[in-house]
């Protein structure tokens, strides 16, 4: 009787365990879902809509050629790693060698889809309203 007990609990506890790694790596996995990219906090007026991200169309580029945490001049975040919001550091204005919000977005999406275009291969929306959809009322 006692033995059983004793497999039952640490049956228990491993799924317990298991369920807590689990929960910690999907908050550092690339989302499934499309994300919509609206930073209320920073732009308190917009002039354009929210930006819809699909990650999974993005699955053949390196995650750390859009996530970046930089000492020295280098970039060492890592997959695997927490990743904060773009706008943690980028702000409304840009702050020394830290561009501003809606540059470092321009920066990384549409030079992208530029070159890839220009490279003649797939690419995603370079035109204004095909990333930002209606502005709301
Ligand atoms: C590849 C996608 C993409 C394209 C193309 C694009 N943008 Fe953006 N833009 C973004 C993202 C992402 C943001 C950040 C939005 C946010 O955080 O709310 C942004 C932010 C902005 C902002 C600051 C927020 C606001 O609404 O005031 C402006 C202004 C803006 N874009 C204008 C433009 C204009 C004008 C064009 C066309 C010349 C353009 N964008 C093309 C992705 C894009
Ligand atoms: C083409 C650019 C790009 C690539 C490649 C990319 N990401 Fe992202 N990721 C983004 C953007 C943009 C956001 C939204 C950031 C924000 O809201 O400030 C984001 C958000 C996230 C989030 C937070 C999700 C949430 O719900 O807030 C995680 C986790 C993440 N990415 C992980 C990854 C991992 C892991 C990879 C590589 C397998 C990856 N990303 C590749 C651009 C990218
Ligand atoms: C932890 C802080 C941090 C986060 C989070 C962060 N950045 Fe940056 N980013 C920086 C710093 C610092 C630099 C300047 C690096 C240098 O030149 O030394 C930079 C540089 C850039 C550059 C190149 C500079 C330029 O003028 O074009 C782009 C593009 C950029 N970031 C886009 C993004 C995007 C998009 C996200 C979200 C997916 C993001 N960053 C998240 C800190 C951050
Ligand atoms: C390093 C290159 C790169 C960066 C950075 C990048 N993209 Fe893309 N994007 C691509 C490529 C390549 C495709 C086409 C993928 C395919 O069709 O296989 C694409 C596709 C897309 C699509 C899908 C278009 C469709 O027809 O369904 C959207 C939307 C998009 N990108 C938005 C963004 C936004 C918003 C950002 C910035 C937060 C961004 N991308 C950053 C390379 C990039």
């Amino acid at each position: 009787m006692r033995s059983r007990v004793k497999i039952i609990l640490t049956l228990c506890l491993t799924i317990a365990i298991c369920a807590a790694f689990s929960l910690a790596y999907a908050a550092t996995k690339a989302p499934e879902g499309d994300l919509l990219i609206h930073s209320k906090d920073v732009f308190k007026e917009f002039k354009q809509g929210p930006v819809k991200f699909p990650h999974v169309k993005h699955k053949a580029i390196k995650c750390e050629d859009c996530h970046h945490d930089f000492k020295d001049g280098k970039n060492v975040w890592k997959e695997g790693q927490e990743v904060k919001k773009c706008a943690a550091c980028h702000k409304l204005e840009a702050e020394g060698k830290v561009a501003k919000l809606e540059k470092a977005y321009h920066d990384n999406c549409v030079n992208c889809h530029k070159k890839a275009k220009a490279d003649n291969k797939p690419t995603g929306p370079i035109a204004c309203a095909k990333c930002h959809e209606k502005k709301e009322k």
